[in-house]
Parts: structure tokens; C-alpha cells; sequence
């Protein structure tokens, strides 16, 4: 075991079958000791800076069907909206005067927007509001697709992996291929943005071995952000009868993916924080250095429930987050923060 820690902390690098037997046999002192190393790196990377992104969910629907997701087009209890380009102007406007200059806009597979709306959208922003960053999050498209949002000034698009199992994969997502999503990564790679790939803590039927194959995956695609999350039930979709994932495992799983993908940017998810209260402290101290507040205007906030009890902050209570990260020794930083390659 000594072995294989030296080999992680030294290289940041593991083989399959070494992760595998890290995952199954680290025990409490070996899990404290890789959280240590993996804060340790943080704050030699990015220092003590939390990264604030401001996030807009501006639509809710969505033609996919995503066993785990509350907003899964065959629930009909959904209450849907779509933010018109004003509403969206007028709410990045109003966080851009506080100060943030990263956004996140993020929605369903919603065809709404079309590629001429979506892109006129982002134009505009860009105009408006000079020096923000603007990450998508908004599903699968085509090449030309992400293409001209990337004219339009795009800078990042988050596209969570789910997980790395293809079956599992597939099992999870009707009508959708594990290797289309790892055709939208590559294609997001290659049209220069910066890319967020990430996966879900306790799916059904994972394993040591499925947890590997996310992190070798992750470790093959050297995207610069990783979402981490654990899975929460919604009781309208048909994993009702299952149970949540666990905190510490998404802790011991981002502390993992830290320490083999150094200068990732790492949020510490809306769903850790969920499920518990000290969430946004113990994933810094795991080696987390990003935070999503959200920006949505409060009539759709509740509205964009992809989970139970969602546990959302808002963009305006920055000081109530700041207190609590200055308690452990960070601070909040609002402005575009660029994964370590590209900034200048
Ligand atoms: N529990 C936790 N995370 C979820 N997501 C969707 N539904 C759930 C759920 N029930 C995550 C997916 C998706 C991101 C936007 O939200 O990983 O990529
Ligand atoms: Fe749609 Fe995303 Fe939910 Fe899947 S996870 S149903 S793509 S909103």
C-alpha cells in the first residue's frame, strides 16, 4: 500500500489494478492521509482561492430520459420554464455589477435554443459585459454545434462523463452511447475550450472497478474541470426506491481525482452540499478549489430540481460563504479564474 501511495503522491499516476486495491483497501488513516496530500497540492497549485462561479439555469426541459434526474423528459409533475435573452441579460447584468465575471449557463438538452438563438445569446453577453467567461452546460450536440458557440465566445463547456462504465452508461441512459459522450468531450477538446468531464458517486451496480475506470478515463482525457457528485434520489424518476451515495466517498474520490490530475479545477458540487451542511468545508479540505453559486432568478429556482431537498446558494450570499471559507483558511474569488494552463 506504502508503494503505491509514494507512486501517487510522487508521479500522479496509478495503473487499473493499483487503483483498484487503493479503492478497496484504504482505511481511515490511508483515506485522511490521501486528503492531506490532495489539499496539500491544491494550495501549492491555486493557493487558498476559491473559484466563484455564478451559475444561470435558464431552461428545465430536456428530450433526454436520465434514470437518476428529476428534470428527465417522462416526468410530467416537472413544472418547465426557458429564460427569454432578456431575463438572461438582466440576470447576468445584476451579478456582473457585484463583480463575478464567471458564468455558467446551464439547461437540459432543450432544442429551443436554437444554434442561431443560443448563439446571438452569447454575443451579446460577451458585448455587454466585458472580461466574463461563459461556460456551457447544456448536453450533447454536434461538432458545428459547439463549434459556433465558440465563435460566439464560449470560453468552457462542462459535460459530465456520468460514468466511464460503458454499460453502466447505457443502462442509465435510454437511448443514448457512452461513445457519442466521449465523441462531444473530444470534440470540445479539440475546438479549444476548456472542458469539464465528471461522475456520479453511487449508481447502481458500481464498483472499485467502475471508480477506477473513471478515474483512468479522467486521467486519459485531462479535461480542466472534474464535477464529482453523489447520486441523489428524486421520487419521481425510476431509481425512486434506491439510496444516495455517500459524502465521504465523493470526498475520498475527489481528493483521488486531485492527486492524479493536479491542476484540475474541482468544484465542491451543489449535491455535496446537499446532503451535508459542512459539504463546502470538508471538499475544500479534500482538495476542491471551485464553488457554483446560483444565479437563477428565485420564481425558477425551484424549478430546476434535478434532486431532492436541492441545496442551492445564492450569488448574493457571497459573505455568508466567505465567512465560512475564511474559517478554514480560503477565500472566495469572483473574477474569470482560468484553469492554471490559461491564464496569462
Ligand atoms: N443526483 C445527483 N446528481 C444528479 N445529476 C442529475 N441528476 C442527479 C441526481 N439525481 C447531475 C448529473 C448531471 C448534472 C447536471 O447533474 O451528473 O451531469
Ligand atoms: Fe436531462 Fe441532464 Fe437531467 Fe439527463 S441529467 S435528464 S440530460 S437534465
Amino acid at each position: 500500500m506504502r508503494e503505491i501511495l509514494n507512486k501517487l503522491y510522487d508521479t500522479h499516476n496509478l495503473e487499473m489494478d493499483e487503483l483498484v486495491y487503493l479503492i478497496e483497501n484504504a482505511d481511515t488513516k490511508i483515506i485522511n492521509d490521501i486528503k492531506y496530500h490532495a489539499k496539500a497540492l491544491t494550495l501549492s497549485i491555486y493557493g487558498n482561492k476559491i473559484y466563484i462561479r455564478a451559475l444561470l439555469e435558464f431552461s428545465n426541459y430536456c428530450k433526454r430520459n436520465c434514470m437518476y434526474c428529476g428534470l428527465r423528459k417522462d416526468n410530467e409533475k416537472v413544472d418547465r420554464f426557458r429564460l427569454t435573452k432578456n431575463q438572461i441579460i438582466e440576470s447576468v447584468g445584476k451579478a456582473y455589477d457585484f463583480g463575478y465575471r464567471s458564468f455558467v449557463m446551464q439547461s437540459g438538452e432543450d432544442e429551443f435554443y436554437t444554434k442561431d438563438l443560443l448563439s446571438d445569446i452569447i454575443i451579446t453577453l460577451k458585448e455587454n459585459f466585458k472580461g466574463i467567461a461563459i461556460t456551457l452546460s447544456i448536453g450533447e450536440r454536434s461538432f458545428e454545434e459547439y463549434k459556433e458557440y465558440k465563435k460566439a465566445g464560449a470560453d468552457r463547456f462542462l459535460l459530465r462523463h456520468e460514468t466511464a462504465d460503458q454499460k453502466q452508461y447505457e443502462k442509465l441512459h435510454p437511448d443514448m452511447s457512452f461513445e457519442e459522450r466521449v465523441r462531444c468531450l473530444h470534440d470540445l477538446k479539440s475546438l479549444g475550450y476548456q472542458v469539464g468531464a465528471g461522475f456520479l458517486v453511487g449508481l447502481p451496480n458500481s464498483n472499485s472497478e467502475t471508480m477506477a475506470e473513471n478515474l483512468i478515463f479522467l486521467k486519459n482525457l485531462q479535461p480542466h474541470m472534474v464535477g464529482i457528485g453523489p447520486l441523489i434520489i428524486h421520487n419521481d424518476t425510476p431509481l425512486k426506491n434506491y439510496m444516495n451515495g455517500s459524502v465521504e466517498d465523493t470526498m475520498f474520490f475527489l481528493s483521488l481525482t486531485r492527486l492524479l490530475l493536479p491542476k484540475a479545477m474541482l468544484p465542491v458540487t451543489t449535491a455535496v452540499n446537499t446532503l451535508d451542511k459542512n459539504g463546502l468545508e470538508k471538499g475544500m479540505l479534500s482538495g476542491g478549489n471551485v464553488l457554483m453559486l446560483n444565479l437563477s432568478p428565485p420564481e425558477v429556482k425551484e424549478k430546476y430540481k434535478l434532486y431532492e431537498n436541492r441545496e442551492t446558494k445564492s450569488v448574493y450570499d457571497l459573505d455568508k460563504v466567505n465567512e465560512r471559507l475564511k474559517k478554514i483558511g480560503y477565500e472566495a474569488y469572483i473574477k474569470r479564474g482560468d484553469h492554471i494552463d490559461w491564464s496569462i
